[in-house]
């Protein structure tokens, strides 16, 4: 909300609004739409990241939140994705990262979160995407839903295990994640290309 200007004769009502306003955004108030992007960011790729600067343009706050899925071996672990994640959107004010395991209706419902995002490329991750949705809006009672935002088409290609592809053979990922995030990846897959 801008702020009142003297000179239009502003209300008392409206100044009061603008002042209660005021107060709840600076202090997380209830008013303050929060989002949770969750995934598994194994490395955050530009798409990702496409989709966390358009989302915290539309939410007060947004929280990257890193999944601690212990089932699989990623390449960067949780702390490593949450540090490069926190790098990557150091210039997004609004953007909080964060990590949770288990079950993300839990996890938001701690939180006091109510919306999901999520990006969607291409119809092949629909059937996967609208089956989460739906699965996390039953089980939570209709307390998290899932807001979709398509992937910029310049972005649509990538996934982060094509990226993983890419560099294991030596590949370049320049044009798929951010220079440090590129440089860490190689770093990761040195020994294995070196032997
Ligand atoms: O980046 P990803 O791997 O596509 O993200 C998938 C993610 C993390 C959003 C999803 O696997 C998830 O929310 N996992 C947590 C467990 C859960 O809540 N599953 C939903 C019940 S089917």
């Amino acid at each position: 909300m801008a702020a009142p200007e003297a000179d239009r004769g502003i209300s008392p009502e409206a100044l009061s609004e603008y002042c209660m306003d005021a107060r709840l955004s600076g202090q997380g108030g209830k008013n303050m739409k929060k989002a949770v992007y969750p995934g598994s960011f194994d490395p955050v790729t530009y798409g990702h990241l496409d989709i966390i600067k358009r989302a915290a343009e539309i939410f007060d706050v947004l929280i990257v939140s890193v999944l601690n899925n212990k089932d699989k071996t990623p390449l960067f672990s949780v702390e490593e994705r949450v540090k490069i994640l926190k790098e990557a959107t150091r210039d997004i004010p609004n953007v909080e990262v964060d990590s949770f395991s288990g079950l993300l209706i839990n996890y938001a419902s701690e939180k006091k979160l109510h919306i999901a995002v999520r990006g969607l490329r291409a119809i092949t991750d629909f059937e996967y995407e609208l089956q989460l949705a739906q699965m996390n809006r039953r089980l939570s009672n209709g307390s998290l839903d899932t807001m979709f935002l398509t992937t910029g088409l310049e972005y649509a290609y990538l996934s982060s295990s094509s990226v993983k592809e890419i560099a294991y053979f030596g590949g370049d990922i320049s044009q798929c994640v951010p220079d440090f995030v590129a440089e860490l990846i190689h770093e990761k897959y040195k020994p294995n290309q070196t032997g």
